[in-house]
């Protein structure tokens, strides 16, 4: 087994960004922003038919603009290749090959690039450009019943259905029996920064400046779908304001790199908000069914948990929405499943809680409801219902801390005062309600490299392709190398977001920073034993190159012994609804969280109120519409996507109970998505509380609670 690292001192303290002062300065530079010499700008066109084919772009009249040089479209761009396995064996999603045929498959995808001397002048000419197009009818509705609704194939370790037990016999078993519909509605990830790009050839190396999560992740896509050597590739990503699971390889790069080849000069491709909308991906919208069985003392016999969601007539993504219920309850017949429907519409992507977020609205409202019907605490109804081992799997847990979670939640949020009964606590023309949800989210670890170089001055520098997307990585890592090194924070310098860095797992999964603290302390460790360090001290004659050690935790990981590993959470929200408006008011909320050990307490609980605060939107605001007669969303910016704002933000507290890792070597779990996981129930829940209604449709609109 692993030794957890013991603490000495940086892990566990609260730390400031590292970058934080040259990012509210400016003087961090993002993708969109470097100065480079002879820099091109391209502007993407996108369509504004929901299926159909390219007739002709009309490229002839925008040529003759001033600046515009090149104008790209599928009748002149180079081949791309897609014919190969990328990141977990998965295929490329063909909406990053761009220009490759004139099918166009949804509204927004991209038909053309313009090309000019000035972003203002390639803008110009892209609204210019006329695109004409022989329209087919479309069809964007995702809807329970829809004919095209399919079974997709297993992926790996997740597999789309999943069944043990006969769930009529128990169903008939059960003295209570609950039978529930939800819905989510499609939502968006639009992270501050735009998705940004430059491309340039440089010294026979093709280079990408580019806003990723993962800069390993997306110069292994240029590589293959330009059938380049990878070792020719370099992508640079050294600032990232936010990803959320949009940030892989888009279409953004893909342009500025056809672009730059053909133009021999560095192309930036920066996307608009409204073009990110329909090009970065965004969360599926669902229909779910769960259909709980229980005896008189809620223990369950029948968990069933089935979910619906779309994805593009080009490639198959799955927001895998029964997951939660494959880890949080047994029963004695158990079944989850996923359903798709391929639809006229850009493909989804993982969003925050892919899964996780959508599926435990559905399932930590039955399971309330279920409580009620019961007539026990929905908190005492979940321990009832906690399983020895994982339901499905059969594996042993690596920790499981969601009791502890709710016990010490449940102390601090006032829970033990709690009148049950709905609709019965008023204060003038509001009505008052708590509510209670459950989180979890997988934590896991990816194979990673790292280098760390003890420089003669008695300072270390991390290498690392790590993506800090706003989270505080590359201070976590700082901590994490200062503790393996033994020195002090100040004597370690973290270098990331650099594919020349070698391989390692991107922002993403909440398994960054365990993947890679593993990859800085085997790196860290080595180096120790090699120069026979106590305390850091370096010892005479380091060359001026410094001294490097390297590691990779391929070998490591594989040793790991399978367990059912997950981050837990307990969320609580008190609302006021106002009985004349139908308006929902989130008054406060406390998350309480068993995540592995806690790097940083500064940027960890800003990590899960940030994703609590997406749990209010996602309750109460968050809703893309499409237009079925235009394929294409109503309101494609944040005027029209409404999102909580601070006004509607309260009193919001998170914290977490200590629940190290045993298998980590610095105890770590996870902890990027899990703060939005169960937000939504909860809130859910309150508002059934404060007003005995039970909303299964998310978002809770003013209009739908009246
Ligand atoms: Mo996350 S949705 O894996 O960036």
């Amino acid at each position: 087994m692993t030794a957890v690292t013991p603490l000495r001192g940086a892990v566990g303290t609260a730390h400031t960004r590292i970058e934080g002062r040259d990012k509210v300065t400016g003087a961090a530079r993002y993708a969109g922003e470097l100065p480079f010499a002879e820099l091109a700008h391209g502007w993407l066109v996108l369509s504004t038919v929901a299926r159909g084919h390219i007739r002709s772009v009309e490229d002839g009249a925008v040529l003759e603009l001033p600046g515009v040089l090149a104008v790209l479209h599928h009748g002149n761009a180079p081949r791309v290749e897609t014919d190969y396995s990328g990141l977990m064996g998965m295929r490329p999603d063909p909406s990053v090959a761009l220009f490759q045929h004139d099918r166009v498959p949804c509204a927004g995808w991209p038909v053309a690039l313009v090309v000019a001397e000035t972003s203002e002048q390639a803008r110009e000419a892209a609204e210019a450009l006329e695109v004409r197009y022989d329209e087919e009818p479309h069809d964007v509705g995702l809807r329970t019943g829809h004919p095209g609704t399919y079974t997709p194939a297993d992926a790996p370790h997740a597999p789309a259905v999943t069944a043990k037990g006969d769930l009529e016999a128990e169903l008939a078993r059960s003295t209570v029996v609950l039978e529930a519909e939800y819905s989510t509605p499609e939502e968006h990830h639009n992270s501050m920064e735009p998705h940004a790009a430059t491309a340039r050839w440089e010294g026979g190396r093709l280079e990408v400046v580019d806003s990723n999560q993962g800069a390993v992740w997306v110069r292994n896509e240029l590589a293959n779908l330009f059938s380049l050597d990878p070792g020719s590739v370099r992508v640079l990503s050294e600032h990232v304001g936010g990803g959320f699971g949009s940030k892989g390889v888009r279409a953004h790069q893909v342009a500025a790199v056809m672009a730059a080849t053909l133009l021999q000069r560095p192309v930036r491709v920066v996307l608009t908000r409204r073009q990110m909308f329909s090009l970065v991906g965004y969360r599926s919208p669902t229909a779910q069914r769960v259909r709980l069985g229980a005896d008189a003392d809620g223990r369950l016999r029948v968990l069933e948990h089935q979910a619906l969601s779309q994805s593009s007539t080009v490639y198959e993504f799955l927001e895998p929405s029964a997951a939660p219920g494959r880890v949080l309850y047994d029963a004695v017949a158990h079944r989850t499943a996923h359903e798709l429907v391929r639809l006229d519409v850009p493909t989804p992507t993982f969003m925050r809680a892919p899964g996780e977020a959508p599926g435990s609205f559905a399932l930590e409202s039955a399971i309330d409801e279920l409580a009620e019907k019961c007539g026990i605490d929905p908190i005492e109804l979940r321990a009832r219902n906690l399983p020895e081992a994982g339901p499905v799997s059969g594996l042993p847990y690596a920790g499981r801390g969601l009791l502890t979670c709710f016990r010490e939640g449940a102390r601090r949020f006032g829970w033990a005062d709690r009148d049950p009964r709905p609709g019965l606590r008023r204060e003038g023309h509001w009505l008052l309600g708590t509510g209670t949800a459950a989180a979890t989210f997988p934590a896991g670890a990816v194979p990673s490299t790292a280098a760390i170089t003890a420089q003669a001055d008695g300072t270390y520098t991390v290498r690392i392709t790590a993506a800090d997307i706003g989270t505080g990585a590359r201070t976590a890592l700082t901590l994490i190398a200062a503790d393996a090194l033994h020195v002090g924070t100040d004597r370690v310098h973290v270098l990331i977001g650099d594919s020349d860095f070698g391989p390692a797992m991107m922002a993403g999964g909440s398994m960054g920073t365990s993947s890679w603290g593993r990859a800085i302390i085997a790196a860290a460790d080595a180096l120790r034993e090699r120069l026979a360090l106590t305390d850091g001290v370096l010892p005479e004659g380091i060359p001026p190159e410094g001294i490097t050690e390297r590691s990779d935790t391929t070998a490591a990981l594989a040793a790991r012994p399978p367990k059912e590993r997950h981050s837990y959470g307990a969320q609580f929200a008190e609302v006021a609804v106002d009985v004349s408006t139908g308006e929902v008011r989130v008054r406060r909320m406390l998350g309480i969280f068993a995540a592995g050990r806690i790097i940083n307490p500064l940027t960890a609980r800003a990590q899960f109120t940030g994703g609590m605060v997406w749990g209010i939107s996602m309750a109460l605001h968050e809703e893309a519409v499409r237009d079925r007669a235009s394929g294409g969303l109503v309101g494609n910016d944040l005027a029209g996507y409404h999102i909580a704002a601070h006004a509607d933000v309260p009193a919001l507290e998170a914290d977490w109970v200590d629940d190290p890792d045993p298998d980590d070597p610095a105890g770590i779990k996870g902890i990027g998505e899990i703060g939005i996981v169960g937000a939504a129930a909860a809130i859910a829940n309150a508002v059934h509380h404060a007003t005995g209604v039970r909303h299964r449709r998310l978002p809770i609109r003013p209009d739908r609670v009246l």
